[in-house]
């Protein structure tokens, strides 16, 4: 089994590519599921249910998401009936969707799991011991299951990694929009990259049009941030699992 994973997508600019350059990709690399990271493919802020319907039309089987998937209230009511829509399996109970799911499609099934990690970012349930009761769930009913870690800090990234390495098929890193060249299959089968990257404009700052970035960091004051246009840019890897659910193969694509 073959699963294409795209780094997130960056509004419109974003979609664009994705439309472009996802039905070359699905058949240069024999593709049997498609995921991504969505939480910012509407406006660069959050995700609606229009654009994830727009997503889903354009090939991808289910988006994963993460501290912005709540930035568009109406994801709200969205995500508790659409189950081709993760958020973070650590939100505290009661939190509206779900984090983990075993998507079926022809002969394969891959569990999914999303979680957030917490060195600078939010405090929401430990990812690791998380990680632990969900992973064990999901093998229940496949022993394919790919984990989307949204996180800041490479350290804690590469700490999960290791913590789930031979008990998952493969751990993919998102959250910074900046791919790293550490992709590598960890001990027991285990796919691994730190960062996955995003799919929008090249010449931006993480997806945001440089100059507004910039003047923040030099002033210290709010901006109104808007999304890149230009030097389009997609990012994902491709990993390969066997019926076992050992991850035999990854592949970093950065076009
Ligand atoms: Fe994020």
């Amino acid at each position: 089994m073959r699963i294409l994973f795209i780094g997130d997508i960056i509004g419109h600019p974003g979609r664009t590519i994705v439309a472009s350059m996802l039905p070359g990709l699905l058949s240069e690399f024999a593709i049997d599921i498609c995921l991504a990271n969505g939480e910012n493919a509407a406006g660069g802020f959050g995700i609606t249910p229009a654009v994830c319907a727009e997503l889903f039309s354009l090939g991808i089987d289910l988006l994963t998401s993460g501290n912005h998937v709540w930035d568009k209230r109406e994801i709200e009511a969205y995500i508790q009936e659409e189950p081709r829509l993760l958020r973070p399996a650590n939100y505290p109970p009661g939190v509206p969707g779900t984090g983990a799911r075993v998507l079926r499609k022809n002969e394969h099934s891959l569990g999914v799991l999303n979680l957030s990690g917490r060195t600078f970012m939010a405090d929401l349930d430990c990812p690791f011991r998380v990680a632990d009761s969900e992973v064990a769930r999901l093998r229940r009913e496949t022993p394919a299951i790919l984990v989307d870690f949204h996180g800041e800090a490479t350290s804690e990234k590469r700490a999960f990694g290791w913590y789930l390495a031979g008990r998952v098929s493969a751990v993919i890193g998102t959250h910074t929009h900046v791919q790293t060249a550490d992709e590598q299959i960890l001990p027991g089968g285990t796919a691994y990259i730190t960062d996955v990257g995003m799919t929008g404009s090249g010449e931006s700052v993480i997806g945001i049009v440089k100059d507004e970035a910039i003047a923040r960091f030099l002033t210290q004051m709010p901006q109104r941030f808007k999304v890149a246009k230009g030097s389009p840019m997609f990012n994902g890897v491709v990993v390969e699992i066997d019926p076992g659910g050992h991850a035999s193969q990854i592949i970093r694509i950065n076009r």
